[in-house]
């Protein structure tokens, strides 16, 4: 470390400084959260101090902004979410799960955009030249793609100097935690070096009018590996993870500066890599004709963005002593109130059987708004028979056998007409409240009660 270095430690959910080491960040409260990070005069923590003072307050309807390009990706359902096309010089980040397919994509579109002849590079840190260059042969057919350009390496600096030695319009760093700045002692991936790669990628990016893809890792949890102040950094976050029957791969905008966050673009993964979904119905509808009973597909709201779930139960006669009653990824109370609800509110003989329940695909759902979705899986279970093809509920269930209310509904029922249900049965409460803009283009039942839900979802 030279002399005009200095050590500080940032916290890496909010990035808040302190000149010593604390158990609990002071700003957010968050625990564990800080680490070390070196900071140098010109590095990319001390940005602010660098700016020259030739910034003027403007006349705000007097300012040039044709200078936001946007280029398609040359994948409709990318520029969909992106808010019509890659915007010259801007900065997307794209997590996801490891296998997901964040490679295939950038890939796909890496080739789509050198076809229509613009300059684009590949840094992976992630896979050797060759094994990018066959999945791009294997994605591209051969001739696809020409004029694409691509660099392996783990080094900042490399990738820097490739930017500084030709243009481009279009840059992928594959993935941002494989790259490493020297001068950092740290590791790659850590707190300090993903601050510091990003930050002057970004640079390079402002200055250079090029835009970046950058690749991210996520954690166990879901959440974008690396310092939260990334997100902030960037100009578009989106995720790129799987649906609720794992079948296709579902991009979201989670941050975007320049469109809105609601979209979602549709893939499906197959040999020749990820085909668009242009039909959203073809995502859960199509599937369900040939779905066994016991499953509906819900609209969970308790992120920060809702998502359809696939609620599942299997209900078997009691062999001897009391039944029994397992669920993963649902509270195991929750299902014990809604089954004394369902045998004493809505007549449905279910005390008598063994009942297992389930959210498909390892997710946790907590809030009661699937209560409706879990009591249609039991009976859906019980008599054999499944839901009609297009046709989803939520609503909270009390003890008197009557629906609540359940926050968010517009945003529910936005989700599930993006992935091409018809029919929602919902609670007559949330539905007085909708506008005629969020009622568009389904066919809401409302009711009061659950048995009445029931006659509706499986008559
Ligand atoms: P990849 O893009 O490498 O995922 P990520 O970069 O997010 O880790 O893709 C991973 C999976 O996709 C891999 O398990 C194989 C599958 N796949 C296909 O089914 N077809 C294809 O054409 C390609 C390229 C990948
Ligand atoms: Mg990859």
């Amino acid at each position: 470390m030279t002399r005009n270095q200095k050590t500080i430690y940032e916290c890496s959910e909010c990035g808040a400084q302190s000149p010593k080491w604390l158990g609990r960040c002071n700003a957010c409260m968050a625990w564990s959260s800080l680490s070390e990070v070196v900071q140098r005069p010109g590095a990319g923590g001390s940005r602010s101090t660098r700016r020259d003072s030739g910034d003027q307050v403007l006349e705000l309807d007097a300012v040039d902004d044709s200078a936001e390009l946007r280029g398609s990706t040359g994948i409709g359902e990318f520029d969909r979410v992106l808010g019509g096309g890659l915007v010259a010089g801007s900065v997307v980040l794209i997590g996801g799960d490891p296998g997901i397919g964040k490679s295939t994509l950038v890939m796909q579109a890496m080739l789509a955009m050198a076809s229509a002849g613009r300059r684009v590079l590949y840094v992976t840190g992630e896979e050797s030249a060759s094994q990018v260059a066959s999945r791009a042969r294997r994605l591209g057919g051969v001739g696809g793609g020409k004029g694409a350009r691509l660099l392996a390496t783990t080094e900042l600096e490399a990738a820097e100097a490739a930017l500084a030695a030709s243009p481009y319009d279009a840059v992928v760093i594959d993935s941002i935690q494989t790259l490493r700045a020297q001068g950092l002692e740290s590791s790659p991936g850590s707190v300090a070096q993903l601050r510091e790669v990003s930050s002057r990628l970004i640079d390079v990016a402002k200055q250079r009018d090029t835009a970046m893809l950058l690749i991210g890792h996520v954690t166990k949890d879901g959440g974008l590996a690396g310092p939260k102040v990334l997100e902030h950094l960037v100009d578009v976050v989106l995720s790129f993870e799987g649906d609720a029957t794992h079948c296709h791969r579902l991009l979201r905008g989670q941050k975007n500066r320049f469109g809105p966050t609601q979209e979602v673009g549709i893939f499906e993964m197959v040999s020749e890599g990820l085909r668009e979904v242009a039909d959203p119905a073809e995502v859960f509808v199509a599937e369900r004709s040939e779905q066994a009973a016991g499953s509906v597909v819900v609209p969970s709201a308790e992120g920060s963005r809702p998502l359809l779930v696939e609620v599942q139960a299997l209900v078997a006669p009691a062999q001897f002593g009391s039944p029994r009653r397992v669920v993963s990824g649902l509270d195991s109370s929750r299902l014990a109130v809604l089954l004394a609800v369902l045998a004493r509110k809505a007549d449905v003989p279910i005390l008598d059987y063994d009942v297992f329940a389930a959210v498909a695909g390892g997710a946790r759902v907590e809030e009661p708004a699937i209560d409706l979705a879990l009591c249609a899986a039991i009976v859906s279970a019980l008599r054999e028979r499944a839901l009609e093809a297009g046709l989803s509920c939520f609503g909270e269930v009390g003890l008197t056998g009557e629906l609540r209310s359940v926050p968010r509904a517009g945003a529910r029922l936005a989700e599930l007409r993006k992935l091409g249900f018809k029919q929602v049965v919902l609670p007559k409460a949330a539905a007085a409240r909708l506008t005629a803009k969020e009622r568009e283009g389904l066919e809401l039942i409302a009711v009061e009660r659950l048995e009445q839900a029931l006659e509706h979802l499986l008559p």
